[in-house]
Formats: structure tokens, sequence, C-alpha cells
């Protein structure tokens, strides 16, 4: 979402809009863009199919008990309660980001919607986590539950219902795009696993998930606004199955209750009015049961949406500019049913789905009503902030919900540290090193930790990047206040340029702190519009050049990096004095001990890239570049398909810097007898997927207009949503509404790829489990990371990326000479490829020599374990050019 704390501004835009907009009252003279079908100048190959209606969630056996205490409930509900709960009351209208309307009379209160998926947003006390590609850095499935667990059980002592994350798109396709840092890496399956992971985590705590972006939300620039078109993204269909619908099917399969739209087009169809894209993938083929929203101001239309599946309106109001008080839900929801022109089923599916999701985390038991404001950090204020005239009340009680926190914050900031250089052993620091530190993110901000709003400002320490995936810090651990805890004398210069004058002696020891910062597009920094166009990937503030002045100065340098993705090291990486060279990521608070236990090696580093680092931006495919436009509408082809990251680097026969999954240790590993055990034989096609099980039903008949007539009784608040009308009996279903092309209320044959949650329950059979056993083979305790790559058999007639991560495990912390077995797995689904004609996951060599990749990276394979019968090897040279 956006505009999160721009209060002031939006109240003014939309006030000096209320006066110069003529508004009767009726959406349609609203001005509005019509965009939802706009077909400008899409490639003609690139088509937003029609697909209706939308399937009623309830079919799927685990969610049944949650359909029917739901049902049982929507059967007793007036229109206008119905109403209510799809619909948000109104940006600034209650105290979350997003708060839909009530209905009490089943225990059903103002559902809270609350950024962020790294802590809970626009409040105080609470944790500052680590950021999702820190998370994703870790490599460890086990950090990824418990930092969801963490997340979900702050949102949960803030009264949050629904957290707006984990966020899982953008996948990282575009190394400059803004929001890369809020997910967990460029690769479908690593985003995948931690996206399950998390979710399981946070939803343990009865707090629903809400996987976001869907879909191809891959750069922040064009993404749409006041006088702009959002872009459209092109994707074919077997790309967006293999790659940006993976981490999403695995959401759903972990049981996600929310998914929210992203901003942009797919395939010309505004992604929240999108039918193939919500009813056909997201409702149909991965049989999600839950509630799909759209982002923040995003939904351009009320009838349309409904019938493309859309389930709940955020906030509430019409795009893109909030408090004038009107919605394309709401009252004119109420109108689409008693004009009969939204059937009351679909009605009766938003809010099953919407119940049952609260339903089945629980919600419906003890679950507290929210505590604080999003807007205000005063403990008495206005509840409808929104309204000019709104009463006052007690709005934050500020409960500390940190617990223990901290502890897992640091844990998961210091296992993603990555180790990319470390000549001669310099690091691990000696305690009584002489050392300088350099660069001003070394130090908390100097203006305050939270002196910018949504954190867009690059000053200081940076701990995450900016925009609505935040949170405030409730206090930030800086490096040079750790450091200084453990060398009391190092000299802080708190500056980006390098000193003059400065000597160093031989065994003095520079370290010098560089970042990269990136966010949400509703804010630019320092001429990076969300996007780092300005800044491109290199390092910001000179921080460059501050390495290479004290490698002219310093014998020894160590280079510690705070980024938001992929930087360019060229500039020194090489150079003889920079001996040490880590990548902390964003580590949230934790950013100071959480270093220094691996600078002064209480901890060895285990963190592994979640991306590649080339030696060139232009060593990635062109079609990845930001794009913009004046005038019209930017088309984003993804033209490059499956090959991202390393899987293009590969192909290409590129030898990034650092390949994807790379990450050094104090101590060293040895991966050895490996091992393959057949566990389903494969076939073409996957076993027939189950069918549909029941949905509820009820009735069809339009509801009496009574049920949306304001009560007597009402004092309204100005500008809020309510379901009411004046007048509703005036209605009548008389009128015929102009169906989109392809509008049909008879149900699809069923998708032959879905069937369970995610899709087939088949695609999830083991087919192979590959074990190797990991020994440490130096001086140090250590962790290591079991990476699986899988090659497909060469001969197959698809083209396919050379190898793709399937599989990884980190072992536990492993002392001098000792072993583990680790064992991974690969599904039916990691060895299929997605058949665009028969629409399903099918084997393409039933027997073929598929080979399994294992190793600490991808360039660092070194056994191999073939599925025909040959068995493994090892000292294997990589499959690709490092
Ligand atoms: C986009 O267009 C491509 C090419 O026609 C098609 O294969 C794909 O299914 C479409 N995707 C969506 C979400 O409409
Ligand atoms: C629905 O209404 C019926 C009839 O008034 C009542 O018996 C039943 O308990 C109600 N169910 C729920 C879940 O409110
Ligand atoms: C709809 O929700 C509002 C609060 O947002 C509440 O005041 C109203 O009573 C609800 N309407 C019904 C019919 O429950
Ligand atoms: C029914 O009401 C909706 C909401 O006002 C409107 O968009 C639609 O055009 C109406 N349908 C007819 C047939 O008038
Ligand atoms: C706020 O949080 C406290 C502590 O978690 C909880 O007891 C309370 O129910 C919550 N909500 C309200 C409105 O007090
Ligand atoms: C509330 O406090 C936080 C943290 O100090 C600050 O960033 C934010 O701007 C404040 N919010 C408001 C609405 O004043
Ligand atoms: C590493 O240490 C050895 C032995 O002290 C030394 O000869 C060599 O020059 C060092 N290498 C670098 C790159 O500093
Ligand atoms: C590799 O990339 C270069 C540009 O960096 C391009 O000119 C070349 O065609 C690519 N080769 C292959 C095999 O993709
Ligand atoms: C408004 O009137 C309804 C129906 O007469 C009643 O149930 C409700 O309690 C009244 N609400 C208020 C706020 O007085
Ligand atoms: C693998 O290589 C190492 C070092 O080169 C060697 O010690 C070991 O015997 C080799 N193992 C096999 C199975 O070839």
């Amino acid at each position: 979402m956006s505009f999160s704390s721009r209060i002031f501004l939006i109240h003014l835009v939309g006030y000096l809009f209320l006066h110069t907009v003529i508004c009767n009252g009726d959406q349609d003279t609203f001005p509005k863009r019509a965009v939802v079908n706009a077909r400008d100048a899409v490639p003609a190959e690139y088509v937003a199919k029609p697909y209706y209606p939308t399937p009623n969630g309830g079919w799927i056996p685990d969610w049944q008990t949650s359909y029917a205490k739901a049902s049982a409930v929507v059967r007793n509900m007036t229109l206008a309660e119905k109403v209510n709960l799809t619909t948000g009351t109104g940006y600034f209208m209650g105290p979350c980001v997003g708060n839909t309307g009530s209905a009490l009379r089943f225990g059903i209160p103002n559902l809270c919607l609350q950024d962020s998926a790294l802590g809970v947003d626009l409040t105080d006390g609470n944790t500052a986590f680590p950021a999702g590609i820190t998370t994703g850095a870790t490599w460890d499935k086990s950090l990824m539950y418990q930092r969801g667990a963490a997340i979900g059980a702050e949102d949960r002592g803030k009264g949050v219902n629904i957290n707006l994350g984990p966020t899982i798109g953008p996948i990282g396709r575009k190394p400059r795009a803004g929001r890369i840092w809020e997910s967990f890496g460029a690769d479908p399956v690593l985003q995948a696993m931690a996206a399950s992971q998390h979710i399981q985590g946070l939803q343990a705590q009865g707090v629903i998930a809400t996987a976001k972006h869907l879909i191809g939300n891959e750069q922040e620039q064009s993404r749409g606004g006041p006088f702009e078109t959002p872009l459209s993204a092109n994707i074919d269909d077997r790309t967006l199955h293999e790659l940006y619908l993976w981490p999403f099917a695995e959401a759903i399969r972990a049981g996600a209750g929310a998914v929210m739209t992203s901003y942009n087009m797919v395939n010309g169809s505004a992604a929240h009015a999108n039918s193939y894209l919500i009813n056909g993938i997201l409702k149909d083929e991965l049989g999600f049961q839950g509630f799909v929203m759209c982002d923040w101001l995003s939904q351009d239309s009320g009838v349309a949406t409904a019938l493309a599946g859309l389930d709940m309106a955020m906030p509430g109001d019409t795009e893109p500019i909030p408090l004038l008080g009107l919605s394309y839900w709401a009252s004119e929801l109420s109108t689409s049913i008693l004009n009969g022109s939204v059937p009351l089923t679909r009605l009766n599916d938003m809010v099953t789905r919407i119940v049952a999701a609260w339903y089945q985390l629980g919600q419906d038991s003890g679950f507290p009503l929210p505590n604080f404001s999003s807007w205000t950090n005063d403990t008495t204020g206005p509840l409808y902030p929104g309204a000019l005239l709104s009463p006052i009340g007690v709005v934050n009680q500020h409960v500390n919900v940190q617990a223990d926190h901290a502890n897992i914050s640091r844990e998961i900031a210091r296992d993603s540290i990555t180790l990319l250089k470390n000549t001669n052993n310099t690091l691990p620091l000696s305690k009584n090193v002489s050392l300088s530190v350099f660069g001003t993110d070394q130090a908390k901000n100097p203006n305050g930790i939270n002196s910018c709003s949504s954190r867009a400002c690059d000053e200081g320490t940076l701990g995450m990047g900016w925009g609505s995936g935040t949170a405030n810090y409730p206090y930030m651990d800086d490096p040079i206040t750790a450091i200084r805890s453990i060398v009391g004398g190092a000299v802080s210069y708190n500056s980006d340029t390098f000193p003059s004058g400065i000597t160093a002696a031989g065994d003095d020891v520079a370290i010098v702190f560089i970042n990269a910062d990136s966010g949400e597009g509703s804010n630019t920094v320092e001429n990076n519009p969300g996007d780092r166009t300005a800044s491109n990937l290199y390092a910001w503030h000179n921080g460059d050049t501050l390495v290479k002045d004290a490698a002219a100065a310093f014998s020894t340098v160590i280079v510690v990096a705070h980024t938001v993705g992929p930087i360019l090291l060229e500039n020194w990486i090489d150079l003889p004095s920079v001996k040490a060279v880590l990548l902390a990521h964003l580590p949230g608070q934790e950013a100071g001990s959480s270093l220094t236990d691996i600078l002064f090696g209480d901890y060895s580093p285990s963190g592994h890239l979640p991306y590649s680092i080339p030696k060139a931006e232009s060593d990635y495919p062109t079609s990845v570049g930001l794009k913009t436009t004046l005038i019209g509408q930017v088309q984003d082809t993804f033209s490059e398909g499956l090959y991202i990251d390393y899987r293009y680097l590969n192909k290409n026969g590129t030898a990034p810097r650092y390949p994807f999954g790379f990450g050094l240790s104090y101590t060293t590993f040895a991966f050895s007898n490996a091992s393959i055990t057949p566990v389903t034989p494969l076939t073409f096609t996957p076993p027939a997927r189950a069918s549909k099980g029941t949905t509820p039903s009820y009735s069809t008949a339009i509801p009496p207009a009574s049920e949306v007539a304001y009560p007597a009784n009402l004092t309204r608040i100005w500008r809020y949503l309510y379901p009411y009308l004046d007048d509703p009996y005036s209605i009548s279903a008389t009128g015929t509404y102009p169906y989109p092309e392809g509008y049909s209320t008879k149900p699809q044959p069923d998708p032959p790829a879905g069937g369970g949650l995610g899709g087939n329950d088949a695609l999830w059979d083991v087919m192979y489990t590959v074990s190797a056993t990991i020994t440490n083979t130096g001086k140090t305790a250590g962790k290591a990371v079991a990476q699986l790559y899988l090659q497909y058999p060469t001969s197959t007639a698809y083209d396919t990326p050379i190898i793709q991560l399937r599989d990884f495990e980190k072992t536990d912390t492993l002392s001098p000479g000792a072993s583990q077995t680790v064992r991974l797995s690969l599904t039916r689904k990691d060895v299929s490829v997605w058949n665009v004609v028969s629409q399903n996951w099918i084997v393409p060599e039933v027997n073929g020599a598929y080979a399994a990749w294992i190793g600490e990276s991808s360039g660092e394979l070194g056994l191999v374990c073939w599925t025909d019968g040959r068995g493994c090897l090892q000292n294997q040279t990589s499959p690709v050019v490092t």
C-alpha cells in the first residue's frame, strides 16, 4: 500500500478534491480512468482471457469445518452485514491501515488489516524484525518459521486480524526494483519455502497472513497513481507457473488466509480485476479458499471487480484518492445486489470466504480488538481521523508486544551475514585489534531512528528499506556501539568522506560501512523513486570511493554492506587491501551485536546470497531493466521467460562475481556420501486430481431493500463508508448490465492441475529423496547450507534452465570434525514442467536422467546424484560457469 504516513498531505488533497469535484454520490459520474480492460499496445500475444464465474470457496477438506461455521452465520446475515465485511470503512476511518465494517450480531468486529511483512507498522512497543531478504539469506527454515511466529504474536498482541505479509512478489526479477528486500530472494523455491514457513508460523498465532502481491509487481515506477495508468506485466503461461506463481502456490498450500493483488496490470487487465488470474488461476487451479483483497486504493470499478473474483475492497475508497466518502463497493455493492448486476451468489461467496478465514484462524474466540492507532502516537485522539469531526477516545494503549523477539531478530540478523571474501583469514578479528571505523552507516540516524516517516531516507545504519513494508524501530543497536563495547578504543569517523591526513600502521584495521537503499514508489529518496534509478546498483553516498580511499591508506580493510539487493563490488573487490567483505543485508533493529558476533568470531558466518552478484549490470538480460514512459502505458514484457538471476547468467555462460547461494564460513565443509532413493515412480502426468467437495448453498433471492436502508437512529460519520442507502426502495433489478465478454454463471470445468490447496495434491508427492553427509573439516564450529539444484535431462524438448534450486537444508552448528546427514527431497512438481497445451504439470522425460546437484552454492556443486540408477558421484565439476 502507499501513502501510509502521509496523512496530512492526503487530508489536504482529499479536501481540495472535495471542493473541486461535483459529487452527487453517483459513482458513475466520478472521473475515473477507464483502465479495467485497457488493451492499448499490450503485445498481441498476451491476452487476459475471461474466466467466469468465481468458483465458490469451501470445497477443500482442510477448510470444510470453517466453511460450515461460516455458512451458518452468513445464511443469517442481512445484506448490510454482508456488504460490511467486504468493504473497508475508508482510509483513516479506524485504527488500522485497513478496517472492514462489522457484523456484531455474530461477534464479528471491524477486522483490522495492518502492515507490515517485518513487524507491526505505525505503532510503538513493537519489534523491527530483519527484512525478508535478510531472512532469505539465512537459508534456515526454522528461523523463517520462528520469525513468522514472532511477527504473528506481535500482531495478535496489538489486535491485528490480518497481517499484510509476507511479500513474495516482487521476486527480484529486476535487481533495481524498489521492494525486492521485502521478499526472500530471487528464486521461486527459496521464496516459496520461506513463505510457507513464515505463514505457518504467523498463522499459528491466529493471525491471517496475506500473500502479496499477485502478480508481476516487479518494479515500483509506473505502478499507477492519480495521473498514471499502471504498467502491464505481460507474462506467458509457463513462466507464470514455473516462476512467479510458484511461491503463491506454496503460500496457499501452507494455508494462507488472504491474498493481495498487485497495482500493476497483467496482460493488460488490472490484477485486481483480472478474472483469469483470480477466478481461474488463484481460486480454481490453486484452490485458494481464503479471500482476495486489492492493494490500497487500486480498486477501479465495482461490479467488474466483484465478478472477477475480488472479495474485499481496501481500504474501501475509490482510487486513487481517499477521503471523499466514495466507494465502488459499500453502498454501491448494496445497489449492485438490489439491481441484480452482481449475483447474490458472488456476494455470499465473498463473505463466506472472509468469515471462513476468520474461523479457520480461530479468531472467533479470544482475539483482542486493536489497541493502537496507526494515525497518532497520542494516547487519546480521533477514532476516525478521516472524518473532520470525529468522536475522541483512547486510541493507543501502548501495549508492549516485544516479548523476547529481540533474540530471534538478532539470530536471524547474525545467521544472514554473508561472508563474501576473507583473504588469509583476516576475519575473525582479535578483540585487541587497532580499529578505525568509517562510513555513516556505522551509527544510527543522528536525527532520530524514526525521524523519516516510512523510513524514507538513507541516514545512518540501514536496517530496512522504505515504504509500507517497514515498522518503527524501538531502538537501533548500531554497529559502532556494539564494536566499541568490545574494542573500546575503536576510532569512529562518522562520515562518508574519507578524512584527510589519516596514517595507518601496518596492523591497523579499517572497517568501512556502506549501504544501498530502495523502497516503495510512494516516496523518492535521493532521486530514487522507490526503484534504484539514481544509485544504479552501486553503494549510496559514494561508498565505493570511501572503500577505495580506505584501501589506499590501510593495508587491511573490511567492508560491511547493508543492502536491499545486489550491489556491484567491482570498483574495489580485487584491491589487495580489501581483505574481507560481509554482506549484512537489512538487519532491522539488531544491526550491532549480530555483526560483532561475526566480526570477533563468537559465531562463524553462515549466511548465503539470496541472489547472484554479477560483475556488471549488463550481465543481466536487458528485459529486466526498469521501464517508464511519458505517455500511454508501460508494457513490461517478461521476455526473458524463466531466465532471471542465476538462471540467466548460467545460460549465458557468464561467470558472476559471487553466485546465487554463495557464502563463506570461518571453517570448511566437505560434502560426501550422497545417495538417492526413488520414492514414487514417475509418470508423465500426475494422478487425476481430486474432485471438488461441496460448497455452501444459499438462497439466491434478492434480499429486501429494507436491509440496506440507513437505520433511522444512526449518527453518520462524515465520509465513513457504510453499506446503507438513503432510498434503497427505488432500486429494481430490471435493467441489464453490460457484462464483460466471456461472462458466464455456469461453472467452468475443473482445471486438471487443481484439486488441493496450491494445486493437485499429487504435485507434492516425493519422487526422490537425496541425502548427503556434511563434515566440518576446519578448525572452528559453523553451520553449512546444503543446496539441491536440479538439472533436467539434457535430451528434454523443453527449454529449461541448466540448474534450478529445488530444496535446501541448513545444518546445526557442527564442531570441528563433526558430521550431519541432511535429507533433501524432490517432489513431482520439482521434476515437472508446465505444459501450456494440457494446462498441467508433466514430467518431460519419465525415464530421463535428471541430475540432482548438491553443494554449498549454485556455483560449487561437487556432488551429483542421477535419477536413472547411476547413483551418485563426488568431486564433480559444477555444470555452470563460475
Ligand atoms: C497472458 O498471456 C499469455 C499469452 O497469451 C497467456 O499464456 C497467459 O495465460 C496470460 N496470463 C494471464 C494471467 O492472463
Ligand atoms: C440463524 O438463524 C436461525 C433462525 O433464527 C437460528 O436458529 C440459528 O441459530 C442462527 N444461526 C446462527 C449461526 O446465527
Ligand atoms: C456495519 O459496520 C459498521 C461499523 O463499521 C457498524 O456501525 C454497523 O452497525 C454495521 N452494520 C451492520 C448491519 O451490522
Ligand atoms: C447496478 O448498480 C451498480 C452500482 O451502482 C452500477 O454500477 C450498475 O451499473 C447497476 N446496474 C444496472 C443494470 O443499472
Ligand atoms: C489490547 O491489548 C491488550 C493486551 O494484549 C488486550 O488485553 C486487549 O484486549 C486489547 N484490546 C483492547 C481494545 O483493549
Ligand atoms: C509516531 O512515532 C513514530 C516513531 O517515533 C514516528 O516515526 C511517527 O512519525 C509518529 N507518528 C505520528 C503520526 O506522529
Ligand atoms: C597471505 O598470507 C601469506 C603468509 O603470511 C602471505 O605470504 C600472502 O602474501 C598473504 N596473501 C595476501 C593476499 O595477503
Ligand atoms: C550473453 O549476454 C550478452 C550480453 O551480455 C549477449 O550479447 C549474448 O547474446 C548473450 N549470450 C547468450 C548465449 O545468451
Ligand atoms: C437503533 O435502532 C435499532 C432498531 O430499533 C436498535 O436495535 C439499536 O439498538 C438502535 N441503536 C442505537 C445506537 O440507538
Ligand atoms: C575428492 O577429492 C579430494 C581432494 O581432491 C580427495 O582427497 C578425495 O579422495 C576425492 N574423493 C573421491 C571420491 O574421488
